[in-house]
């Protein structure tokens, strides 16, 4: 019984090589994401995270550290908060225990975007960096750690004081290449981290853990 249970928990989550594919989220629902489960649990004090993502609406949340469960809501989030068709310029919010800062940064809203966001504890220091240019550094929850028991989540965030992800905030579109490191990431590290030559050592998207929770396709990439 208990090797059947085991069987079940392993075959209902895939590990693959994403390379050439993307997540593919085709509707705004609270009931479309993706699970991702991190190579180490435990806390973090400081951090890399990279993705790329092809929005079809200016609100949505990208990247999560949690579920719609945890007990710490936005633990660690990127959002993209604005973005139109008519300006160059969109504005990142990152949540860290739940209190954000907003950053401004510029890019070709009809392409798809890399993103890279580090945080250390130490400082509270946090650079944005979009298609391999770096916005002005923030400071957010200087002392916190994130804690990945709950693992990652794409595509969504929390709801204030209750628990599921907020609806506002449901993302429709396009997200692949994360990758996740337990360090800051020197910029040169990180510009190949665009030309996709470096894999994370939390999460990589060459041997990714996910399960996908309700309707998120994948499909390969044309870009
Ligand atoms: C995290 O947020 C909680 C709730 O707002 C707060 O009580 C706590 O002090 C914060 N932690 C840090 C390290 O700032
Ligand atoms: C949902 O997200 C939006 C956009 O960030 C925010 O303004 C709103 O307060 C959030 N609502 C809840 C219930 O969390």
């Amino acid at each position: 019984m208990r090797v059947l249970w085991l069987f079940l928990i392993v075959g209902s989550m895939a590990q693959k090589d994403m390379d050439r594919n993307i997540f593919f989220f085709p509707k705004r629902s609270v009931n479309d994401y993706v699970l991702l489960t991190p190579t180490m649990t435990g806390s973090l004090n400081k951090f890399t995270v990279c993705l790329r993502s092809y929005a079809q609406h200016g609100h949505s949340a990208l990247f999560i550290v949690g579920n719609p469960e945890s007990k710490i809501h936005n633990m660690f989030v990127v959002y993209q908060s604005s973005l139109t068709y008519s300006q160059p310029y969109f504005d990142s919010s990152i949540y860290i225990n739940n209190s954000q800062v907003c950053i401004t940064a510029k890019a070709d809203v009809l392409q798809s975007i890399h993103r890279c966001v580090t945080w250390d504890s130490d400082t509270g220091v946090l650079q944005h960096w979009v298609n391999g240019k770096v916005s002005p550094l923030a400071v957010l929850q200087r002392g916190f750690s994130i804690d990945l028991q709950d693992g990652i989540s794409l595509g969504q965030m929390r709801r204030n004081g209750a628990t599921g992800w907020n609806f506002t905030a449901s993302f429709q579109g396009e997200i692949s290449d994360v990758h996740m490191w337990n360090s800051v990431l020197s910029p040169e590290t990180i510009g190949k981290v665009l030309l996709n030559n470096i894999n994370g050592n939390v999460i990589s998207w060459r041997s990714l853990s996910y399960t996908i929770k309700g309707d998120v396709i994948v499909q390969p990439k044309l870009y």
